[in-house]
């Protein structure tokens, strides 16, 4: 086992030799992870031979706010970045600087609320085709493979709020979905990357139609072509929409999939709770001509989200480089470090949560969240690069919940964790498959 130095808030570490410990080589990461910070606490350090560099692991409220919030001109996104950008290329996920600035700027008010508010119809659509679906397989008795499912459903969402029809037409044309491979390919490697940097040229033949016939449609994409640098009054290169557009492919898709797959496993596992989600859900049914302002009056649906993302945040390993020297407490972090905050871990301290093991969509009462520390929670990120599709993505799932959960609910199962996937984003390592039974 590794040597670390290890501290609480105020407390200065212990200096020394540290033993090599590749972090970002180990298969379980996230294991060794765990079983670091029960031995050496908040923070600590290991120090990387293949780098010749230390890493400083961290798993407090406090130095979160600092590297996310406080002092975060001071960090650069960290290792595994270079993997990123040969899938996304300069897209908001990695760019940096200035370009980030510009970029976060001009593609801010896409996520407005009022925005997000004009996907309610088809997100609407999608999810009572997809409760048919389920009711199906329900009533066929064969259980469902979750996994496939909400991956489709939550990459049919995104493309239709980045393209609208223009999606359509595309499948037309092509006779099936040709971004499919996004959500049936879960390899995210350079042959991957090969093939999804492809799809930039359908992107552009959508874009050079739209421009032709001054048509834009009320999208994402018609907001990225349309919007204006506020400095220099520019449009964005072509090059560089492509690369937007495709980050929010993959950034809307493979989060939102791998949250709904632990939103229904939980369900499965936790009866009472889904009970309620189900009792939730079935008045919006009811409704003659259900809104967006429905969702408002919703209060487990979103706490059940909220508590899945506590115990399964997709985006599980946030790494940053320190460019100038910082320090936790009284501890230096020298310039070029990089920094390891593990939500996983975090969402688990026992300083910040009862029973951090147990689901409890209560948590996320008005009362309990106001009375904890605010960055003891970050499954959307905190601070200037927290996700800007918090809101998008919280609204589908609601909406998908709300809808499917009226017509089916999974049959309880035992009480086995599912092993995990730490690859990319956090999911299940197998298939989930749950059997259905139709709501009465
Ligand atoms: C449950 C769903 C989602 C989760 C858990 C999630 C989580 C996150 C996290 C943790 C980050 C920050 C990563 C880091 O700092 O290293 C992030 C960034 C980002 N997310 Fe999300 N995300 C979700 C859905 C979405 C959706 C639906 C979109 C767009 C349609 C989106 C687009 C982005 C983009 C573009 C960034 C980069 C922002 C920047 O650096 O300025 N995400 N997301």
């Amino acid at each position: 086992m590794p040597a670390m130095s290890s501290l609480s808030p105020g407390q200065t570490p212990p200096h020394g030799p540290q033993a090599p410990c590749d972090l970002e080589r180990l298969d379980d990461k996230l294991g060794t992870l765990q079983a670091l910070w029960h031995q050496h606490g908040d923070c600590y350090r290991v120090h990387s031979e293949s780098r010749n560099a230390d890493t400083w692991v961290i798993n407090h409220p406090d130095w979160v706010k600092r590297v996310l919030v406080s002092n975060h001109r001071n960090y650069t996104k960290g290792i595994g970045i270079e993997r990123v950008r040969v899938l996304l290329g300069n897209g908001l996920m990695a760019s940096e600087g200035e370009r980030w600035r510009r970029q976060r700027r001009m593609l801010q008010a896409a996520f407005h609320k009022r925005k997000i508010e004009a996907f309610f119809p088809v997100w609407f659509q999608q999810s009572t085709q997809l409760a048919a679906h389920w009711q199906q397989a329900a009533q066929s008795g064969v259980p469902l493979d979750v996994t496939a499912a909400v991956s489709e459903a939550t990459l049919l969402a995104v493309l239709q709020s980045l393209f609208s029809d223009d999606f359509l037409r595309l499948q037309q044309e092509h006779g099936h979905n040709p971004f499919q491979l996004v959500s049936a390919d879960s390899a995210r490697d350079l042959q991957f990357a090969m093939k999804f940097r492809a799809l930039g040229k359908l992107v552009q033949s959508v874009m050079d139609t739209r421009s032709r016939e001054s048509r834009f449609p009320p999208d994402l994409l018609s907001h990225c072509m349309l919007a204006r640098d506020k400095s220099s009054d520019e449009a964005m290169p072509d090059k560089l929409l492509i690369d937007e557009i495709l980050t929010l492919i993959v950034a809307g898709h493979e989060t939102t999939a791998a949250a709904l797959n632990w939103v229904w496993y939980l369900l499965a596992r936790y009866p009472e709770v889904c009970a309620r989600v189900v009792n939730e859900a079935r008045t919006l049914a009811m409704r003659e001509a259900p809104a967006y302002s429905d969702l408002d009056a919703m209060i487990w649906i979103p706490r059940v989200i909220r508590e899945a993302l506590r115990l399964y945040p997709p985006g599980w390993l946030y790494t940053r480089r320190a460019v100038q020297e910082d320090h936790f407490g009284e501890h230096r972090i020298p310039a070029g470090s990089d920094v390891f905050i593990c939500s996983y871990l975090l969402h688990r301290h026992p300083d910040f949560w009862e029973q951090p093991e147990a689901f409890l969509p209560e948590r996320f009462s008005t009362q309990q969240v106001a009375a904890r520390h605010r960055y003891a929670y970050i499954p959307f990120s905190a601070g200037p690069r927290h996700c800007i599709g918090e809101s998008f993505a919280m609204t589908e799932m609601m909406i998908h919940l709300a809808v499917v959960a009226a017509r089916v609910q999974p049959e309880s199962i035992a009480d086995v964790p599912l092993a995990l996937e730490t690859d990319v984003n956090l999911r299940p390592r197998d298939s989930l498959l749950l059997k259905l039974k139709v709501v009465d």
